[in-house]
């Protein structure tokens, strides 16, 4: 990092912009909501800097740039359009130990300005070191889309309340009481601008605190396919304020980045036939957690609710008095067609799909393969790689061509995905053949073709075999 960022206090100091122009006025607009007074020196005034001075919110000095012009000032831009002058104006500010911007001139600033997102008085900024201002902009848009429009009302509304929680909260719990503050439903309340209620259920907050009643809350969590890109936005803000994360196998560990550092972890991952921890030991963990007052994100592959144990959990939590939510996320099955462009349905081809889990299919009664086999809907198998032979004899056996397409999607929408399609005889032969290991998903149906055609279309690593 070659620069330091600050934020600089200017509001009622001397602020000198060197040029007239577009340039100087984009910068003017800044310095102007930061409270600077400002003074514009340039020959000529473009329409919006001429107006400010004719009302009097700028002191314009129409001449070129003299040294003297520096005295008091607590910060210069320069953005004359000319190198030389501008030049000449950072060199000047220079040797007298002021900080200077050349617009777009990083080389010759002392300090740049970053791209900022303004929620009042929540500021973010973006700074590229002057490298990439196109990049900085990008990614102030992504956070702009981020951030709820009245951030700042809701920073304003904690800091009435920080005096009132530093005298009921202890010190050691303050930081957890504020991260629940911020993921509550009473700052929904002053998101949403209903500011007296959210005033109401704070005080009791506050009071809850000063008993040693205060609660903690379990969220359960869909952390998608795989792709960190595919995660909630309510996901990715709570992966950021929860105190504890119990999470398994199939969570890709790029989601993990996006969690607080110092979030405790834990790992309850599940291999097939290899439980790491039991099913009662992760709901006890999370109650525990919960009524400790923790802030408590149950990370899981996919959907909580898709071949998940999420309603497990969730009723267990409910059972034992803690608080629970669930929060969706891409199941495996929309997730991997999406990437592979398998669309799940379709008119005239696939009026319906129907997920279901290959884990049971050799005795479980609960499936009905007869009508599976003839339903006509796409057909989503979870956990169906190791007993595919069964499955391909249970639907032929009931009735469905042994030439329906079928597409096996193995680690979908990760960077190491792979699509491999043929036909429903030979699908117990594409698992071998292609060595299909990773978690997958297999795609029976019409619709499986459109994984092989675009195979063939993109000419992409995705292999046909049958
Ligand atoms: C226990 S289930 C969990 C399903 C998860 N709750 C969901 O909604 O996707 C695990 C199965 O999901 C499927 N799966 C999960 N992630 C996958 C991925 N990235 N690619 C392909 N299949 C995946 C596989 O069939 C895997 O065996």
């Amino acid at each position: 990092m070659d620069r330091l960022p600050i934020s600089f206090n200017i509001r009622g100091r001397h602020v000198l912009f060197v040029g007239g122009g577009e340039l100087a006025a984009r910068k003017v607009r800044l310095v102007r909501r930061a409270g600077g007074r400002i003074t514009v020196v340039a020959p000529q005034l473009n329409e919006e800097l001429h107006d400010l001075a004719e009302a009097r919110a700028i002191t314009a000095v129409r001449r070129p740039f003299e040294p003297d012009d520096l005295m008091e000032a607590a910060i210069v831009f320069t953005a004359t359009g000319r190198t030389d002058v501008d030049n000449s104006v950072a060199a000047a500010a220079r040797a007298c130990g002021i900080p200077v911007n050349a617009v777009d001139r990083p080389e010759i600033s002392t300090f740049t300005v970053p791209a900022i997102v303004d929620r009042d008085p929540v500021v973010v900024s973006v700074a590229t070191d002057g490298t990439a201002p196109v990049l900085a902009r990008r990614i102030r848009a992504q956070i702009e889309q981020l951030l709820p429009s009245r951030l700042g009302r809701l920073a304003v509304f904690a800091a009435q309340f920080r005096a009132a929680v530093r005298g009921s909260v202890p010190e050691a719990d303050r930081r957890g009481f504020w991260e629940r503050f911020f993921s509550s439903p009473t700052a929904d309340l002053v998101l949403r601008g209903e500011t007296a209620a959210a005033r109401e259920n704070m005080l009791r907050a506050v009071n809850r605190q000063a008993d040693g009643t205060a609660p903690g809350r379990v969220y359960i969590v869909g952390a998608g396919p795989g792709d960190p890109d595919l995660l909630s936005l309510r996901a990715f803000r709570l992966l950021q304020e929860a105190d504890v994360i119990v999470y398994d196998r199939l969570v890709g560990p790029e989601v993990l980045d996006y969690a607080r550092r110092d979030a405790e972890r834990i790992y309850v991952g599940k291999a097939k036939g290899a439980h790491t921890k039991s099913q009662a030991w992760i709901n006890n963990a999370l109650a525990q957690h919960a009524h400790a007052g923790k802030i408590v994100v149950r990370l899981k592959g996919g959907d909580p609710f898709v071949f998940g144990r999420g309603g497990e959990e969730l009723a267990h939590l409910r059972a034992h008095g803690v608080d629970a939510e669930v929060v969706p996320g891409i199941t495996a099955a929309t997730g991997c067609a999406a990437a592979a462009g398998i669309p799940l349905t379709e008119r005239g081809i696939a009026s319906g799909v129907t997920f279901v889990t290959g884990h049971g299919v050799e005795g479980d009664a609960d499936i009905d393969w007869p009508a599976l086999a003839r339903s006509g809907n796409t057909l989503v198998i979870y956990m169906g790689v190791s007993t595919a032979p069964r499955i391909k004899a249970q639907l032929t056996r009931h009735g469905m061509r042994a030439d329906m397409p079928v597409a096996i999607i193995e680690n979908g929408t990760r960077t190491n995905q792979r699509v491999v399609t043929g036909a429903l005889s030979g699908l117990a032969e594409l698992v071998t053949a292609e060595g299909i290991t990773g978690p997958a998903v297999i795609v029976v149906g019409e619709v499986a073709r459109a994984g092989q055609a675009k195979v063939l279309a993109t000419a992409t690593p995705l292999r046909v075999v049958g």
